[in-house]
């Protein structure tokens, strides 16, 4: 079964958070199951520089406003179509936003020109390529579906990947003839969404299949809470939607052979843990004091993901004996609390401000436990690291933290069944709640090695996930009777 994604982002290229995680290990985990994926993403000036075996498929002379090439190549082993247009991608900053963390003017050209070409593909407009299902990832590639679908004609089947309901991509109206949609595509049956342009609406609505990240994820999108406005579209289409909980990729996340940490160490023999958690304390200033809780966080600074509660909680932490490693970007606000916290507790507290490959691998292998306070969390990657890694993970009761975390209640702990600490509400008491929970864990041993290890047992490889995602896509094509 052949499979094109098209996705804003990919590891190890380029990443803002999860969703390249996702899309640079789908495709080696999909191989497994016969099903071929190749991703067309953007060409920003790292996915270029990581390009090997390039090649000219097809050359445009004004596409969305200047010219570009169409190229294939790969990086990694992954299979990739490249959208090289110098005009929209080669620029300073990130993927979305300039250096100083501005959205760039142009997003909704910039990924309107990417699905189109998604769409393109999908049409056949590379040689000897013919995809059976286009998958799309968040609003970036959200309008892919509507090109097809106003095309008419031939089409593959699609699947629209909700990541993160949060970012929608919604844009003035006045920018449809731009985009090249006419005014028929400008209805709630298509793009239209508030009396504006919405891209991820457009991919939930015209989608074959429409999945997201957690099961329960999926639920909390068809809630008024969680639909962020999109609830009832999604509640009409729910014969339409499912949710696939994501892995992780274990040759990344590999604590016997993992390059960027001081000790090796497996499942079976943890005692490299010891210097991980030495090694870490050392490099953040943190107190060497090998019998100190060590939580870690590692996270986008962001309302979502709840670290302003986490810096509400911090006193509690500190009063139990706990030390806390964070490292996480974002919110400016948030990082100056968390910067002063960490000034007020030298020792204690340790906060790294920016984007660490290294470090976030370096403190699922030295923390003892794994905070992930979201508000709300489609998947979440941390806490799977944190169980492979041996670190126990403590999350909010939400979306994929729900699903993939088994609290340590006094019957989960006494079967071996649990795996870390959940909490809801997802509020300061509760939290501080968990934090007391988690520490009087720790120091029972014996419940703490339980869970340690329940966690390390615990399969978050993609080997399941992939198993999912294939038969979806079969079921898709024989659906439409491929
Ligand atoms: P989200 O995609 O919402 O940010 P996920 O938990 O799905 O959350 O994925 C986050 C990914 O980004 C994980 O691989 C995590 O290790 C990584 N990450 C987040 N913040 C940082 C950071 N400051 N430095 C390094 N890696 C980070
Ligand atoms: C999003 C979500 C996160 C999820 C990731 C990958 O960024 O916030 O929960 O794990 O996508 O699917």
């Amino acid at each position: 079964l052949e499979v094109l994604a098209v996705a804003s982002e990919v590891f190890p290229l380029v990443k803002t958070g999860g969703l390249a995680d996702v899309v640079g290990a789908l495709p080696k985990a999909l191989a497994r199951e016969e099903v071929r994926l190749r991703t067309l993403v953007p060409g920003y000036r790292p996915v270029l520089a990581g390009l090997e075996g390039r090649k000219v498929i097809r050359r445009f002379d004004d596409w969305f406003g200047g010219p570009a090439e169409l190229l294939s190549g790969e990086a990694d082993g992954l299979p990739l179509f490249v959208l090289d247009a110098p005009h929209l991608y080669d620029r300073d900053g990130g993927p979305y936003a300039d250096a100083q963390g501005r959205d760039f003017g142009d997003n909704a050209i910039r990924f309107a020109a990417l699905a189109r070409m998604g769409a393109n593909i999908a049409q056949g407009c590379a040689p000897r390529y013919r995809p059976a299902v286009v998958q799309t990832h968040d609003w970036q590639a959200g309008l892919t579906a509507a090109y097809l679908h106003f095309d008419g004609g031939p089409r593959p089947g699609v699947v629209c990947t909700i990541h993160n309901l949060a970012f929608q991509g919604q844009f003035d109206r006045a920018l449809l003839g731009r985009l090249g949609l006419g005014p028929e595509a400008f209805t709630p049956d298509g793009v239209e969404y508030y009396g504006d342009i919405g891209f991820l609406k457009a991919g939930v609505r015209l989608a074959d299949r429409i999945t997201t990240v957690s099961p329960t994820y999926a639920a909390e999108i068809c809630t008024p809470q969680g639909g962020m406005g999109m609830d009832g579209l999604l509640r009409g289409r729910a014969d339409r939607l499912s949710g696939i909980v994501n892995g992780v990729d274990t040759d990344v996340w590999d604590p016997a052979a993992d390059p960027l940490i001081a000790a090796p160490f497996s499942a079976t023999d943890l005692a490299g843990r010891a210097a991980d958690k030495a090694a870490l304390q050392e490099r953040l200033h943190l107190d060497c004091d090998p019998g100190a809780p060590l939580f870690g966080v590692v996270s986008r600074l962001s309302w979502q993901k709840g670290v302003d509660l986490l810096a509400q909680a911090l006193p509690t932490l500190i009063a139990h004996g706990g030390q806390l490693a964070l490292l996480g970007s974002g919110d400016a606000a948030l990082e100056g609390e968390l910067l002063h916290a960490a000034r007020t507790h030298p020792g204690r507290i340790a906060c790294v401000l920016g984007y660490d490959e290294a470090l976030a691998h370096q403190i699922q292998a030295g923390a003892d436990a794994i905070l992930v306070p979201s508000r709300f969390e489609p998947c979440g990657l941390t806490q799977l690291c944190a169980m492979r890694y041996g670190a126990v993970p403590v999350v909010a009761r939400v979306g994929g933290l729900a699903d993939t975390v088994i609290d340590a209640a006094p019957m989960a702990l006494a079967s071996g069944a649990a795996t870390g600490v959940q909490f809801a509400p997802v509020e300061v008491a509760a939290l501080e709640i968990a934090l007391r929970r988690t520490i009087a864990l720790y120091r029972d041993r014996p419940a703490w090695s339980r869970l340690q290890a329940q966690g390390l047992q615990t399969d978050v490889s993609w080997a399941r996930p992939a198993k999912l995602y294939a038969e979806l896509f079969a079921d898709l094509v024989r659906e439409r009777g491929g």
